[in-house]
């Protein structure tokens, strides 16, 4: 385990339901596994037109059912997120365009993925999109899947 904290930065559209969702959900999983201090974890949106707020109501909800509470305020991904970030989850295809067209180098494309690549037996699947689908429940347990694929095959490679 090294002492530089990894960083996971979660992107979708608006980062007001999918990668907050993500984000809350995998900090409980780190949290969980007594390796926050090992992480430092963020999510943000491909757009900015909800910069500043906080999760769309029923993605909170739903959240808040389930025993976790959203507080991130959503935020527009800048290109020098590539540097910071060592691994950038994207929930869709979509997403992904977006995020590698700020890409500078092979270093910054290698940091992009599919969130759902990590979820066994959903490699290349998307999130999708709660805010236009009404899916609040099975975007979460999706995102619960998905994490823990994500905290095994950083643990898997020594990561933390
Ligand atoms: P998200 O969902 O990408 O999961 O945060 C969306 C929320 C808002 C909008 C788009 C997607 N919007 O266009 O306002």
């Amino acid at each position: 385990m090294s002492a530089k904290p990894v960083r996971v930065l979660f992107v979708c559209l608006g980062n007001i339901c999918r990668s907050p969702t993500a984000e809350a959900v995998f900090a409980r999983d780190v949290r969980a596994a007594g390796l926050d201090p090992h992480f430092e974890i963020d999510s943000a949106g491909t757009g900015d037109w909800h910069a500043g707020e906080l999760a769309h109501p029923p993605t909170r909800a739903h959240a808040s059912t389930r025993g976790i509470e959203i507080t991130h305020r959503a935020r527009q991904i800048r290109p020098s997120d590539l540097d910071t970030f060592d691994h950038v989850l994207v929930m869709d295809e979509s997403n992904l365009e977006n995020v590698l067209a700020l890409a500078k180098s092979e270093a910054h494309r290698a940091k992009v993925r599919l969130f759902r690549d990590h979820e066994p037996g959903a490699e290349g699947a998307e999130v999708p999109d709660p805010y236009y689908t009404g899916q609040f429940a099975e975007v979460f347990e999706i995102c619960e899947r998905a994490s823990r694929g994500l905290l095994a095959h950083l643990r898997a490679r020594h990561e933390v």
